[in-house]
């Protein structure tokens, strides 16, 4: 695959909305997970698990979710915790993610980050795919009935799950908005930190070297 085929993929991939069956076959799946395993990863720790829910799975993940939502907020009425475990029924087959930090030197912080990269890495691989997916989450990560379901040891946490399947809708979301460069992006050289200009020499060093 050729540079500009890989940024155009990276540049290209969206969220879906609606994810509907066929859920991803066997060997698209093994591709998708595997592509976790080429994340920056400080130590080579692979600090993640992936638990895959399909069919009857999902209702049980739903059932931990519905389940950690009362634990969390004992106050939710039966209809909000019908509405999360729901959330578990909307695609064919999803990825739980959960970061699992090693024991050792590397911070637990860069090792989340890693668990972070390996979520981004699922979607991309399935974009690359042609199949949908969508990161989704709840403000709760860990909790008894999560713990049970998903076998989280002492610090493991849960980073949402991955949806994945057919989008349903195609062209549903509005184009994304460029990245504004200018808000997110500054440049520090020997006269201190200063706006990203785009189009300008990164440091006023590169004009003078060009
Ligand atoms: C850790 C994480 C959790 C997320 N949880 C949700 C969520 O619960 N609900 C939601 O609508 N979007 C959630 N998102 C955002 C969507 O996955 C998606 O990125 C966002 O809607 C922007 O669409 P795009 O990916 O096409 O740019 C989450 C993203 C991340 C990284």
């Amino acid at each position: 695959m050729s540079d500009s085929t890989l940024l155009d993929l990276v540049l290209s991939r969206r969220s879906a909305a609606a994810l509907v069956e066929p859920g991803p076959t066997r060997e698209e799946l093994d591709r998708i997970l595997l592509a976790a395993g080429a994340v920056p990863d400080h130590g080579l720790l692979r600090p993640f698990r992936l638990v895959v829910a399909e069919g009857e799975g999902r209702a049980r993940f739903g059932d931990a979710l519905a389940a950690t939502a009362a634990e969390h907020r004992p106050s939710m009425p039966a209809v909000g915790l019908e509405k999360v475990r729901a959330k578990a029924l909307r695609s064919p087959t999803l990825v739980v993610l959960i970061a699992s930090p090693k024991p050792g030197k590397i911070e637990v912080w860069e090792q989340n980050a890693t668990a972070a990269c390996a979520g981004y890495a699922i979607v991309l691989a399935a974009h690359a795919l042609g199949v949908g997916a969508v990161w989704k989450s709840v403000p709760f990560t860990k909790g008894k009935a999560l713990t049970e379901t998903l076998g989280l040891a002492d610090g493991e946490e849960m980073l949402g799950w991955i949806h994945l399947g057919r989008a349903a809708r195609e062209e549903e979301l509005p184009p994304r908005k460029p990245l504004a460069l200018a808000d997110v992006a500054s440049v520090l050289d020997a006269g201190g930190r200063r706006p990203y200009a785009v189009g300008a020499p990164a440091s006023p060093d590169d004009a003078t070297s060009a």
